[in-house]
């Protein structure tokens, strides 16, 4: 089969030359579905892109059909007849583009398909998930989002779990912070689809003292609301146009069935940071993730765009992040690991549990094992994602961490602990002077 050859059904103007000029791609055209699946049976094609209404879902579906019996990728564009059937294309797995001008189709037609021209434009998406809760996705968003605005590169973070966010109360978002949700329902409301512009998004973004931006979804539990997988693709869309960021970190929920945004960016071009703790139900969750992503979409493995985060469990824990990473590396080869957080319940705790501000756990310990996981990690996915940081990584000097070991309090203080050292060399002197 022909990675070039693409089938189109298309009333945008100017899309073959497009996708010609962009990806190097044969493009035929049809101007009916009918057309398009006599075609189907005469010619092998790599993929087709159907965004042709003629108004009937039947003979949508009857050509998705016909396209998957010849085993090629189908691709939708967006038309009054697709939009209502979305929820059905996007459980059958086919990716809807979020854009209709005849470049941004072409482009998103070239990374769906991994083509030339395929790059993305914009800043680089990535998306921290799992398939189960309370594994550390809020906290590894935050660290990443501190780690990475520390090394110079601005961040905003969207609040992609809009049932139960980790994200307001970690970083204590004031209750009267925009929210992107109710700018999509005021305008679903009216019966149009949320346009998300440039000066209507950057309204939307909340300014966090930390210097992290974020846009954030539903404030509490009982929020009700949600947006359609189509119009959180075009919210993405619309942020990567924002300029002035250089990563867009999307902290996601535990459902990736319901809300799949992990999925979605890796298809799209991103990335997905994915933390994993060794015990057993929480690995049997991240592997039903990479699974699904090995799946991802034909002849595309997005495991290739995990990039694993070893989280060490609790001190006596059966097993350990050394245990389970040679395995997740034998079943999901494509998938890196980025970075190995050390279990830290005090310093995460003691940021946690401050009365009236929000404190990174970053900033209670300086020099310990969380602060420096943190810069390796951020230092490993710039490498992954080809990001070059304005700053360099933070080093630790070596005597903050002689102050941090020498605090605890087994260890007494460092002038107790030097006057120990001092009165055993006299001892030892002494009793060699006597030998
Ligand atoms: N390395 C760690 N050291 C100490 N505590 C941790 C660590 N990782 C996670 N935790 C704690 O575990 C709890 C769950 O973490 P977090 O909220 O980040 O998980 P989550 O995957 O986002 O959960 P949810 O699916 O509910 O959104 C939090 O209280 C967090 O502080
Ligand atoms: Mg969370």
């Amino acid at each position: 089969m022909n990675t070039r050859d693409l089938l189109i059904a298309s009333t945008v103007a100017g899309l073959s030359d497009e996708l010609v000029a962009l990806a190097d791609v044969r493009v035929t055209s049809v101007a009916s579905l009918d057309h398009m699946s006599a075609m189907l049976d005469s010619r092998q094609f790599y993929a087709v892109y159907i965004d042709y209404d003629d108004n009937t879902p039947g003979s949508l579906w009857s050509s998705i059909l016909h396209a998957n019996r010849h085993g090629i990728t189908v691709l939708m564009g967006l038309s009054p007849s697709i939009q209502r059937i979305q929820h059905d294309l996007h459980d059958a797995g086919i990716m809807i583009c979020p854009v209709s001008d005849a470049p941004g189709i072409a482009r998103w037609i070239a990374v769906q398909l991994g083509l030339r021209g395929g790059t993305r434009s914009g800043s680089p998406v990535i998306a921290v998930a799992g398939a189960k809760g309370g594994i550390g996705k809020t906290l590894t968003t935050s660290l990443l989002a501190e780690g990475l605005t520390r090394r110079g590169v601005r961040v905003l973070v969207i609040d992609g779990d809009l049932s139960n966010s980790g994200i307001v109360p970690m970083f204590r978002i004031p209750a009267d912070a925009p929210s992107y949700l109710d700018h999509a329902s005021d305008a679903i409301a009216c019966g149009v689809a949320p346009a998300w512009d440039a000066v209507q998004l950057r309204r939307l973004i909340f300014s966090h003292p930390s210097g992290i931006d974020f846009l954030i979804g539903a404030d509490g539990t009982a929020d009700a609301r949600d947006l359609q997988r189509i119009e959180w693709l075009s919210l993405i869309q619309a942020v990567r146009g924002l300029d002035e960021y250089g990563v867009i970190l999307i902290d996601t929920g535990p459902e990736i069935k319901k809300r799949p945004y992990a999925i979605l960016t890796a298809r799209d071009g991103g990335w997905v940071v994915v933390p994993a703790p060794p015990g057993r139900k929480e690995r049997t969750g991240v592997a039903h993730l990479l699974h699904v992503m090995q799946r991802g979409v034909p002849a595309h493995d997005l495991s290739a765009r995990c990039l694993l985060v070893l989280m060490e469990p609790e001190r006596g824990a059966a097993i350990t992040t050394e245990h389970i990473a040679p395995l997740f590396q034998q079943q999901f080869p494509a998938t890196r690991v980025i970075g190995r957080l050390p279990r830290a319940v005090r310093q995460i705790s003691t940021a946690d549990e401050q009365a009236d501000r929000y404190l990174s756990p970053l900033d209670i310990d300086p020099g310990s094992m969380l602060v420096q996981a943190t810069h390796q990690m951020v230092e490993r996915l710039c490498i992954a994602i080809g990001l070059s940081p304005p700053l360099p990584m933070p080093r630790h000097r070596w005597w903050m961490r002689w102050r941090r070991i020498a605090s605890r309090p087994e260890w007494g203080s460092v002038a107790q602990q030097r006057a120990t050292t001092r009165s055993h060399t006299a001892a030892a002197d002494q009793s060699r002077a006597g030998a």
